[in-house]
């Protein structure tokens, strides 16, 4: 069967098929994995298969961003439908750019811009549109010959991108989770449920008004609440200052599983990200630790709740051992960090988008409450495990009595 016939798109993928028709520039506003992504995709490559050559710009405000999600996606949705890619996709090619049909899909990080310029395309795509200034948008849509796609969870109703809403050639098409359904797995719908202010969910200490308008039903909100405001970014982590240890956090298909790197210098952090990847096997982590450089006898933090994993990994020769879990030890980690000035990489793309979102949760009528999200938190969690665990004070008995802690 031809790939074409193969594809089966979602209401959003007809609907923007439509628009393109009337509107120049397609906003796809909408909840957490409500088939936005995709059916962007499908929607170029619908295009491309159809014959007609085409050059698309696919933009976000990180390269490391687009090749952990973006480019992952591709081959994916290509994998999927049989779709012949030249060259084959490989995330280490200095150029990202591939050929379907004699189109052209080239990828760019908005944080090295210079490659883009002088480059004109038909189509442009800003995923993540939040993330992403407006002076990009204009530079993109000044050299675009047909028109522009964004998408975004609208977490922030300031943004500029409500305003080019008012544009009569801009149209927004919405979504929810709830438009994707059969292609999800009940993890993640239970996961985005979780946060709608039921009672019961407020029971459980789930629910969060702020996330549940955002990424379950799709709908703008105002930002509040962020936690980590003392945080900025850094070429790299300068000479002198002195290492501290690591923390790691495990994930796997939902998750990652993550590294931290932490340092000091003049009593002000510094913060390196090591390793940020779903679907790594404990040996996968113990080869990429020794790609990354990480010794033998470097302190690692992890999570304790997985024993089995640490023990793999310490009997492939690192220095790893437990921190415990626990709602104390959250805002323990948390108080302890806001004490300090801490400096990212900028390397560390993943950990820097949760300490844009890591917030804390709201009461059902918006009310900031003392207890952090439980979502963007997986850098986080490896910052504070090594936190914890070497910075500052040591915890009081009091702290390790209550469980809060633990080796
Ligand atoms: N047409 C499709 N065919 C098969 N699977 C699909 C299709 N559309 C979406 N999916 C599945 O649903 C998942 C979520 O879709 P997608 O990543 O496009 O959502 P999103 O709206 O971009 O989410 P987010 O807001 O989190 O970025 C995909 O990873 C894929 O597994
Ligand atoms: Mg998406």
């Amino acid at each position: 069967m031809e790939a074409r016939q193969k594809i089966v798109g979602t209401r959003i993928l007809k609907q923007t098929i439509l628009a393109q028709k009337t509107y120049k520039i397609i906003c796809h506003e909408g909840g957490s994995r409500s088939g936005k992504t995709w059916s962007i995709f499908l929607f170029f490559i619908l295009k491309a298969l159809r014959g007609k050559s085409i050059t698309v710009t696919i933009v976000r405000d990180k390269l490391s961003w687009i090749k952990s999600t973006l480019l992952k996606d591709f081959q994916d949705i290509t994998e999927k439908f049989g779709i012949e890619v030249i060259p084959e996709i490989n995330i280490n090619r200095a150029e990202q750019v591939y050929y379907i049909n004699g189109s052209e899909f080239a990828f760019y990080g908005l944080d090295y811009s210079e490659k883009l310029h002088g480059r004109s395309q038909d189509w442009f795509w800003i995923n993540e549109t939040m993330e992403v200034g407006k002076k990009h948008f204009d530079q993109l849509e000044m050299r675009t010959r047909i028109g522009g796609i964004l998408d975004y969870n609208p977490y922030d109703d300031l943004h500029w991108v409500f305003d080019l809403q008012k544009r009569p050639d801009v149209t927004v098409i919405k979504s929810t989770m709830l438009d994707n359904v059969r292609f999800l797995p009940k993890q993640i719908i239970d996961k985005i449920k979780s946060y709608e202010p039921t009672e019961e969910n407020i029971k459980n200490g789930t629910a969060d008004n702020y996330m549940w308008e955002v990424y379950g039903r799709g709908e703008k909100a105002r930002l509040q609440g962020a936690i980590f405001t003392n945080w900025d970014i850094i070429d790299s982590i300068p000479e002198s200052a002195k290492f501290v240890g690591y923390g790691m956090d495990f994930g796997y298909t939902n998750d990652p599983t993550t590294l931290i790197g932490l340092y000091t210098m003049d009593n002000e952090l510094y913060v390196n990200q090591v390793l940020y990847k779903t679907g790594m096997t404990n040996q996968d982590i113990a080869s990429e630790f020794r790609n990354m450089g990480v010794g033998n006898l470097d302190e690692i933090y992890a999570d304790s709740s997985e024993p089995k994993s640490i023990e793999e990994i310490r009997r492939n020769g690192f220095n790893i051992r437990g921190v415990t879990k626990g709602q104390d030890s959250v805002m323990y980690g948390i108080d302890l960090l806001k004490q300090y000035k801490i400096h990212i990489t900028k390397k560390s793309a993943e950990l820097e988008l949760e300490l844009r979102r890591y917030k804390y949760m709201e009461d059902k009528l918006g009310k900031t409450i003392n207890k952090p999200i439980d979502t963007f938190n997986h850098g986080i969690d490896a910052l504070r495990y090594v936190a914890i665990m070497k910075l500052g004070k040591k915890p009081t008995l009091q702290f390790i009595k209550r469980g809060a802690l633990g080796i």
